[in-house]
């Protein structure tokens, strides 16, 4: 049986390619994909979804999310991604349109159809899964579990201590992390052993599909930034790795401690703080992603790419 998925993304690189694979893998049944502001601004996040589908032949609904997170300032990443969000490639103009249903109505709409099967996966901020949360706390019910990029139990990204989809929107993350429901948090300390170092690159070029050389191309501008930006010998595709943890748990080993998000403005806001020995006395709330199984994720992505 297909686990039933919502894909919720800030295209941005590594979002892109966990669309191609959340689309293609036969394990899972992608519901809709919902687009949220993050690596930049709504309209370009959601532009770029659409291009992607459109390029890949992906016939998912594409819903259009938040434009900014919940209370705070709005904060994009075009350092990593670029002014487009999605750098490097030049996509045909794509036809494509959103749905009119809001992102926040369709997660609502579709959890509330299903007893505890549904399973969301954010690779960008909270913002949407929040407000859905808030709007309609029924739709609890529906949800299987939330498996999500974000976060950090080590160093952050976009600040020292925190990692960008979760610094872009902490309030959001407060209410995912607190919502009671089961969470896997896919943070920075196991997607940065998710590099795609160049033998992995020509593997993917080996394919020889245009989806495949639209990877080689997005992994080119975004192994570029990541040298700039971080001096990493290679990009991590974070986000692909929480749609490889929902086809196959056994790739990612976790930990479940008790996390808590920090909201108060300073130099930790929007740190995921990680409770490894349990000194808060809080119960543990989240399955903390430790250990990645490298050569079966890569053979697991290139599998799924050469489907197309
Ligand atoms: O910190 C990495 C995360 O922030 C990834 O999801 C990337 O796409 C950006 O959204
Ligand atoms: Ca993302």
């Amino acid at each position: 049986m297909k686990t039933k998925i919502i894909l919720d993304v800030d295209p941005g690189h590594d979002d892109a390619v966990a669309m191609l694979v959340a689309a293609k893998h036969e394990k899972l049944d992608l519901r809709g994909i919902t687009v949220v502001a993050g690596n930049q601004v709504l309209e370009k996040t959601l532009r770029n979804a659409l291009n992607v589908c459109s390029f890949a032949g992906i016939d998912v609904p594409v819903y259009a999310g938040q434009d900014r997170p919940l209370f705070r300032d709005q904060v994009v990443a075009d350092d990593i991604h670029g002014e487009t969000g999605l750098d490097g490639p030049e996509f045909p103009e794509s036809t494509r349109q959103p749905e009119d249903k809001s992102a926040v109505d369709f997660i609502i709409e579709e959890c509330l159809k299903y007893d505890k099967e549904l399973v969301l996966v954010p690779t960008g901020p909270l913002t949407n899964i929040a407000l859905a949360l808030l709007k309609e706390p029924r739709i609890k019910q529906g949800i299987k579990e939330i498996v999500l990029m974000g976060g950090a139990y080590g160093l952050g990204n976009h600040t020292p201590s925190a990692e960008f989809n979760i610094f872009v929107d902490p309030e959001a993350a407060h209410i995912v992390f607190e919502s009671g429901l089961p969470i896997t948090m896919v943070g920075l300390d196991l997607t940065h052993q998710a590099k795609a170092y160049p033998e992995v690159v020509e593997r993917i070029a080996q394919i020889g599909s245009p989806v495949a050389d639209l990877v080689v191309e997005l992994l080119k501008f975004f192994g570029y930034t990541y040298k700039r930006v971080f001096n990493f010998d290679a990009p991590p595709l974070h986000d692909v790795c929480a749609v490889a943890h929902v086809i196959d748990p056994t790739l990612i080993k976790t930990q479940k401690v008790p996390v808590i998000v920090e909201t108060t403005r300073g130099a930790c806001y929007g740190r995921t703080v990680c409770d490894f020995y349990f000194r808060t006395g809080k119960p543990a709330n989240v399955d903390v992603a430790l250990e990645l199984d490298q050569e079966r994720f890569w053979d697991l992505v290139i599998d799924t790419l050469k489907k197309y």
